[in-house]
């Protein structure tokens, strides 16, 4: 069997827990997607990316058996997802993008009842209303829990009977940071562990702090799929050094050697260029560097690189 190495942990993984090929989706004039394959390996955590209506969603839900595709292929842990298959079931985990409760029960007894539906215990259940910070609200009921409580409990319903290959659909979106910190844990601690993951999100620094690889999608298709590290590295862009305003004029900062360009707007000297390290060393004989800061180029520049920045429907 085919062996890859996952670059984050370094372990060895069995190729294809996800396996999709050729997916298509239409709705009417609307290709939501349009020639998706994609593969995701044990233990690995795939981020995907893309602007409203990129079809995230769509591709995600085939992939998770909830949506029959025109066209195309998925098996996950080796087994076809369409038409459903039961035996998958107990083997997946699946956190929508639009949250819907059994009504009128309370978080704990709506956790509980996913919990048995899988087999996992009462306990098991508990210990995860825990784990996503509900405890207090264990005894509330689903319909009067805030937006990002009722996100956290889906999680946990996605999460409590330990599935082998977990699906969120935008887990964090109505998140507090603090909630969005300790969610990343948790999803750390799965992927650690063996299990496979598949996200989507807005957040580039999301994907960039936890996935192995971000797939990035526009109208349908994957325009980008690696380590967010080696698409951010293959991204031609110059890096940005900055230093509070006053500390030098900005005709002799863009005159410095490595330097493209610089811009004051008065708070910050920002000097682009793509050799810091010359544009460093130059300030320093300058005496310039308090303050600096350098940046280079991230995820969200690739994202918008690839992307545009026109608003999409
Ligand atoms: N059930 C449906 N009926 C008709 N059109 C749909 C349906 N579901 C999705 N679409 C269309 O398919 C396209 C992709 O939608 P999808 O929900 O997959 O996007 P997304 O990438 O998840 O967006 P978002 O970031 O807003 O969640 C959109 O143009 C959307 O209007
Ligand atoms: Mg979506």
């Amino acid at each position: 069997m085919e062996v890859r190495w996952a670059l984050r942990s370094y372990r060895p993984i069995m190729a294809h827990t996800i396996r999709a090929t050729g997916l298509r989706k239409r709705y009417g004039a609307v290709r939501a997607v349009d020639g998706v394959s994609l593969e995701a390996g044990e233990g690995e955590f795939l981020g995907v990316l893309g602007p409203n209506g990129a079809g995230k969603t769509t591709l995600l839900e085939m992939i998770e058996g909830l949506r029959e595709p025109d066209e195309g292929e998925v098996t996950v842990l080796g087994l076809p997802v369409w038409p459903r298959n039961a035996a998958l079931l107990p083997r997946i985990g699946v956190q929508l993008q639009a949250t819907s409760f059994f009504e009128r029960l309370t978080a704990r007894e709506q956790l509980r009842t996913f919990a048995s539906l899988y087999g996992a215990s009462g306990a098991r259940a508990d210990a995860m209303l825990e784990t996503v910070g509900l405890a207090a609200k264990a005894d509330t009921r689903v319909e009067k829990l805030s937006g990002g409580q009722a996100q956290r409990l889906s999680i946990a319903c996605a999460l409590v009977h330990d599935p082998e290959v977990v699906f969120l659909d935008e887990p964090t979106a109505a998140l507090d940071p603090q909630a969005r910190r300790n969610l990343w844990d948790v999803l750390r601690a799965i992927s650690t562990g063996g299990r496979t993951v598949v996200l989507t999100t807005h957040s580039m620094d999301e994907a960039e702090t936890l996935c192995d690889r971000v797939a990035i999608m526009d109208e349908g298709r994957v325009l980008e799929l690696g380590p967010p590290a080696a698409l951010v590295r293959g991204l031609d862009v110059p890096a940005r050094v900055s230093v509070p305003s006053g500390r030098l004029p900005r005709a002799e900062a863009a005159a410095l050697p490595g330097a493209l360009d610089a811009a004051d707007d008065g708070v910050s000297l920002v000097v682009s260029t793509r050799d810091p390290a010359a544009v460093l060393a130059a300030m320093g004989a300058r005496d310039a560097l308090d303050g600096v800061q350098v940046r280079g180029a991230t995820l969200e520049d690739v994202f918008l690189h690839r992307i545009g920045r026109e608003y999409r429907a």
